[in-house]
Parts: C-alpha cells; structure tokens; sequence
C-alpha cells in the first residue's frame, strides 16, 4: 500500500487553564458531576491570541523537528471549525507565518472529524502528484469563541489548542481510511453563522429549528444524540479501517480517538473488546478541542514514548455533520 510517512509533530496550546471550578463559579456544576459524567478535569483556553496563531506555532514546531523550513512544504491543508477569519482561510494565514509562499493552500471544515480527513487528502495528493514533496497538515481550535458560558451542558466540555504534523509519501506501508457523514443528523450539533441581511430585506431561511432562539453564533448540541451516534460510530469506523488494512483491532498498537468524552471512549473500548490502555488520553486536561484534539494527544503520545517507530496507530474521529473518519498506518 502507498501511505505516509510522519517526519515531525507539533502542538501549540494556550497557557490559561479553566478548570472544573473555575466553571462551578460560572454555572451550576460542580467538579464531581463534570469528571464522572465527561472525564475533563480543565481546559486550555486562549487570551486574545487568534487561532492562526496557534496553528502557526503548531506548524513551526512540527517543521523544526521534521527538520524542514517553510519553504519546503508544497501544500497546507488546514482544518479549523473556529476560524478568525471568514477568508482569507487558516492555511493562508499559516502560509505567510512560516514562509512557504507559493505552496497549494486548503482549509477543510468536517468539524471533529477535520485533522483525519485532512492527514487522508494529505496521502491522497502526495500519492497522485510526484511533483509533491511535503505536506503540512495542521488543526487550530478556538471553541471558546462559540461556547455559551451560561449554558453548563455544554460549556464543560470545549477547550482550545492546535497541533500539525508533516508527512511525505511512503511506498509499501500499512494505511487504510474509512470517511464518512451523515447530514441527517446535522441539527444536533450546529453553531450559527452570522444571519444573512441582504440589501432586498428578504428573511433568510433557516433550517436550525431546533436550536433555541437567541442561540446566537454558539455552539447548540443533543448530546444524548451525539452521544448515541459517537459510541456507534468510533468502533464501526475502527472496524472498518482494520478491514481494509487486514488486521484486527487487537493488531493496532495504539489508538487516537477524538478526545470527546471518557464514557465514549470506554463504551467503544468494550465494543470492540479492547483494553483501555490501547487507547491515548489526554482529555482530562484539555476537554475537547474539535479537530485539533487527535493531533494534539498524537504530539503527546509521541512525546511521552507511548508511540514508537513501527507502531500501528489508529486515528478515530466523530462530530458535527455529523461525520466520522478513520485512519491506519505505521509510524
Ligand atoms: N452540571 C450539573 N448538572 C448538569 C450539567 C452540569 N454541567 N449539565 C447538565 N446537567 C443536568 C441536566 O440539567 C439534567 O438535569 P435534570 O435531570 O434535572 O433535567 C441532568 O444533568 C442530566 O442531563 P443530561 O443531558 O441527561 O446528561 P447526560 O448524562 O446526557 O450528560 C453530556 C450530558 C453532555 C455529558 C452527554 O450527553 C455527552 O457527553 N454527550 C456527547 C457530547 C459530545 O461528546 N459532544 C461533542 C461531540 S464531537
């Protein structure tokens, strides 16, 4: 199988810590309540410094121990559900702070799911373009721009942070990736664009009945549905990369999942009869930073030995959509 090679891993989190009761001081919550039903214990969350930011310094740091300079990455494929700006796009932005002028730039909205579909275009375009060296792909979050601090069932759960990695092509390696959504069940995770005010004064049409009105541009969620479909998808997906891999889930040596929640994760280790410590954490101290998640506890796995050279890692992503995607490869 063609796949991709990681050259260097980097990540970038803001210094504050919201923690549990921090959050008791906001709302009615309490710290008992938050870890037994989330397993998140704090947040990182950003002071005024803008998501590119985040993503810039990601990306620097994933360069430097690739051992590469900006102008050596042919594409940037960029994900972000929390973007500063509507354009120019994340990976523009990212472009012009590390100084790769000239290289193909994407920014690729598939909210939690985002870093592993944008690692899965990254092979696909090193394995279709010869011409293609380098590709960063880099996830940068800022879910404290559209989280309701008055709202307690949602805002115990999203913190910020970027991480990215560089890849190459690899020929004769394991990969395998299975991507997919379901617009169907879009309305039970959604956060709102500003509405639309056309000089003709005509009412723009919108299709979030369900979210409440004067939800503004935060993020709405059925969490018992999302909790539903995350706990279906996480070991269908894993199931299925393994299949187009040819292995078993017991072959995987470690897996990434979307660092959501403990309850979602310990429910999918059961389903696919797996140990938990096959499973990377990091969740506690950082809740759930949308796509920056997997590639921020992937940056600390690598750090803390618990993945190695040759190691079969497993990166599993669920969100809004709500999508899913999955991928297998050797690092
Ligand atoms: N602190 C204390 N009580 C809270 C609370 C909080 N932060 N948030 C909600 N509650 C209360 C509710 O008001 C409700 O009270 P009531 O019974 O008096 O009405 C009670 O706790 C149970 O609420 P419920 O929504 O049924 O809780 P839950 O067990 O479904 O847990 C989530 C809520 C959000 C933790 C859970 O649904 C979940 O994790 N869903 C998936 C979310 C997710 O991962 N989203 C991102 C996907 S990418």
């Amino acid at each position: 199988m063609t796949g991709v090679k990681i050259l260097g891993v980097g990540k970038c989190v803001p210094e504050g810590r919201l923690t549990n009761d921090d959050l008791a001081k906001i709302v009615d919550t309490n710290d008992e309540w938050i870890v037994s039903r989330t397993g998140i214990s704090s947040r990182r969350i950003a002071a005024g410094e803008p998501t590119f930011h985040l993503a810039a310094e990601a990306s620097k740091q994933a360069l430097e121990r690739a051992g590469l300079k900006g102008e050596d990455i042919g594409l940037i494929i960029a994900t972000s559900i929390t973007p500063d700006y509507y354009t120019p796009s994340v990976a523009c932005m990212v472009q012009r702070e590390i100084g790769a002028t000239g290289s193909m730039t994407i920014d690729v909205n598939c909210a939690c799911s985002g870093f592993v579909y944008g690692f899965d275009m990254a092979k696909r375009y090193l394995q279709t373009d010869d011409s293609l060296k380098y590709v960063l792909v880099v996830s940068a979050e800022e879910l404290s721009k559209i989280t309701d601090y008055k709202d307690r069932s949602t805002c115990i759960l999203f913190g910020d942070g970027a991480a990215a990695v560089v890849v190459e092509r690899k020929e004769d390696t394991l990969y395998s990736s299975y991507l997919g959504a379901d617009g169907n069940g879009a309305q039970f995770l959604m956060a709102r664009n500003v509405l639309g005010k056309n000089p003709l004064g005509r009412e723009e049409t919108v299709i979030d009945e369900k979210m409440p009105e004067g939800n503004g541009p935060y993020l709405y969620q059925d969490g018992k549905e999302v909790y539903r479909f995350a706990t279906r998808v996480l070991p269908m997906v894993t199931k299925e990369c393994c299949q187009k891999a040819g292995i078993e889930p017991g072959d995987i040596d470690v897996i990434v999942p979307h660092q959501a929640n403990f309850r979602i994760i310990e429910t999918a280790a059961k389903n696919l009869k797996l140990p938990m410590d096959k499973f990377f954490l990091n969740l506690s101290e950082y809740g759930n930073t949308s796509s920056a998640s997997i590639p921020i506890a992937f940056c600390e796995a690598i750090e803390k030995g618990k993945v190695k050279s040759g190691d079969k890692v497993c990166f599993v992503g669920f969100g809004a959509g709500l999508t899913y995607a999955g991928v297998i490869f050797e690092y």
